[in-house]
C-alpha cells in the first residue's frame, strides 16, 4: 500500500493533487502536514469519503514540531513538499524562513521517516533575472532575482538537490486557471493585472509585444505532478512544467483579452485603451507616479504588481524538452486556457477568488 506525505494541502497545487492522487489511487494513505487546523477542517470534507484515508498532522514549517516518530508518517514511499510563502512581497528573511529552512526541515523529516523519494514543488521564475532560453540545469541568475520568492526557492532547490536523499524538482510556471473550463480559483498577479486593465486602470504595463507569458493549469501541473512521482527515471531530475515554446506573447495575450472585452458593448462603450508597454525604467516611473497620486486602491494593486511587473522585462522561455518526452503529454496552449479564463472571470465579476501572491 502506497503511503504520501504531502505538505500544503490545503493551498492550490497541493489541494488538487491531494484530490487527484485519492482518486487515482484508491488504496493509498495519505499524510498531510498543515499548520492549520481551521483550514484542514474547512477543506476535509470536499475530499469525500475518501477523506478517511487522510491523516492530518499540525505542523509550521517555521518551527516544525518533532513530528518524525508519529505513526501517521511510518514507512512513507513518497514525500511532496508543495507549501510555501507565495506572497511575494515578503523581506528575504521572511520567505526563506518558510521557503528555504522550511525545505530543510522537510528535508531532514523525509530523511528522518525512511521516505524514498521527495518530490520539491519549486516554480519556473528561480531563473530570476536570466533571459533567453532556461534549461532545467540553471545556474545563479548574475544579475539576481526579481523577488524574495524567487530567491528563496532558488536556495530550497540547492539544498534538495544536495540532500542524501533520492529527489525530483518541478518548476511550474504561473497557474492560470484550474483546467479548459477556465475556471479561476486562485487570484495571482495575471488576474490581477488583467483586472486593472479590465476596469481601464492600467495605462503602463512592463514588458514588450513579445516578452512570452508562460501560463498553465492546475490540471496539468498536479497531472505531471502524479506521472513523475512514481517515475523511477524522473530521480535526480529537474523539470518544468510550463507551456515553453507555446508560451503567449504579452501583446497576443493582451489582444484577445481586449478582443472578448470589446465584445461587450456596455464595456466597449467605456472606450478604455490598451495599455502601453514600457521598459522598466518607465514602469518604475509610472509606478512612482501612481503612489504620489492615485487613490488608496489603485496604489496598493500596483505595489502588489510591483513585486512581479520586472520579471516581464526579463523575457525567457522554459525548456520543457526533458518534460514533455517523459511525460508523454504537453501543457495546453496558453491560448485556450486564457480564451476560456477571461469569459469566465467576467461572467464571475471577477469575484469569489481566493488570493494568492
Ligand atoms: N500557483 C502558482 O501559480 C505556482 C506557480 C509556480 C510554482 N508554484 C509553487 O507551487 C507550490 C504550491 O503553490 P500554491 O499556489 O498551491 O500556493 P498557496 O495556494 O499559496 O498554498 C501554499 C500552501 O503552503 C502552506 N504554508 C504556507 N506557509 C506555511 C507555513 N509556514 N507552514 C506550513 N504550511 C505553510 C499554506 O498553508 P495555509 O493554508 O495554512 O496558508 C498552503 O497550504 C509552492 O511551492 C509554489 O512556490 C505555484
Amino acid at each position: 500500500m502506497m503511503k504520501v506525505v504531502i505538505t500544503g494541502a490545503t493551498g492550490l497545487v497541493g489541494g488538487a493533487l491531494l484530490d487527484r492522487l485519492l482518486r487515482q489511487h484508491p488504496h493509498a494513505r495519505f499524510t498531510v502536514l498543515v499548520r492549520s487546523p481551521l483550514r484542514w477542517r474547512a477543506l476535509a470534507p470536499s475530499l469525500g469519503s475518501a477523506a478517511a484515508r487522510v491523516s492530518p498532522v499540525y505542523t509550521d514549517l517555521r518551527s516544525p514540531a518533532s513530528i518524525g516518530h508519529l505513526p501517521e508518517l511510518a514507512s512513507a514511499d513518497l514525500f511532496i513538499h508543495c507549501a510555501a510563502d507565495t506572497s511575494f512581497s515578503r523581506p528575504l528573511e521572511q520567505a526563506r524562513a518558510v521557503n528555504t529552512a522550511g525545505t530543510q526541515a522537510m528535508l531532514a523529516l523525509a530523511q528522518e521517516i525512511g521516505a524514498h523519494r521527495f518530490i520539491y514543488v519549486s516554480t519556473a521564475f528561480v531563473a530570476g533575472t536570466q533571459t533567453g532560453e532556461i534549461a532545467p540545469a540553471l545556474r545563479r541568475p548574475v544579475d539576481g532575482w526579481v523577488n524574495a520568492y524567487e530567491q528563496s526557492k532558488f536556495e530550497a532547490e540547492e539544498l534538495v538537490r544536495g540532500a542524501a536523499i533520492e529527489w525530483t524538482i518541478v518548476r511550474p510556471a504561473t497557474i492560470a486557471c484550474d483546467d479548459a473550463t477556465g475556471q479561476v480559483s486562485q487570484y495571482n498577479s495575471v488576474h490581477r493585472a488583467l483586472h486593472l486593465c479590465y476596469r481601464g486602470l492600467a495605462s503602463i504595463l512592463s514588458g514588450d509585444e513579445a516578452t512570452p507569458i508562460d501560463l498553465v493549469t492546475t490540471e496539468y501541473v498536479t497531472g505531471a505532478l502524479a506521472r513523475l512521482l512514481l517515475l523511477p527515471a524522473a530521480a535526480g531530475q529537474t523539470y518544468h512544467l510550463c507551456a515553453g515554446v507555446n508560451a503567449l506573447p504579452l501583446g497576443e495575450l493582451l489582444d484577445r483579452c481586449y478582443a472578448h472585452w470589446r465584445a461587450n458593448s456596455d464595456w466597449r462603450r467605456r472606450a478604455i485603451p490598451r495599455p502601453a508597454l514600457a521598459d522598466l525604467q518607465t514602469y518604475k516611473l509610472f509606478e512612482q507616479a501612481v503612489q504620489e497620486t492615485a487613490d488608496d486602491r489603485l496604489r496598493v494593486i500596483t505595489r502588489a504588481l510591483g513585486y512581479f511587473a520586472p520579471q516581464l522585462c526579463y523575457p525567457k522561455q522554459f525548456d520543457t524538452s526533458n518534460t514533455d518526452a517523459v511525460l508523454g503529454f504537453r501543457a495546453p496552449t496558453p491560448a485556450s486556457c486564457l480564451d476560456a479564463m477571461i469569459g469566465r472571470l467576467e461572467r464571475d465579476h471577477w469575484t469569489g477568488l481566493r488570493s494568492a501572491a
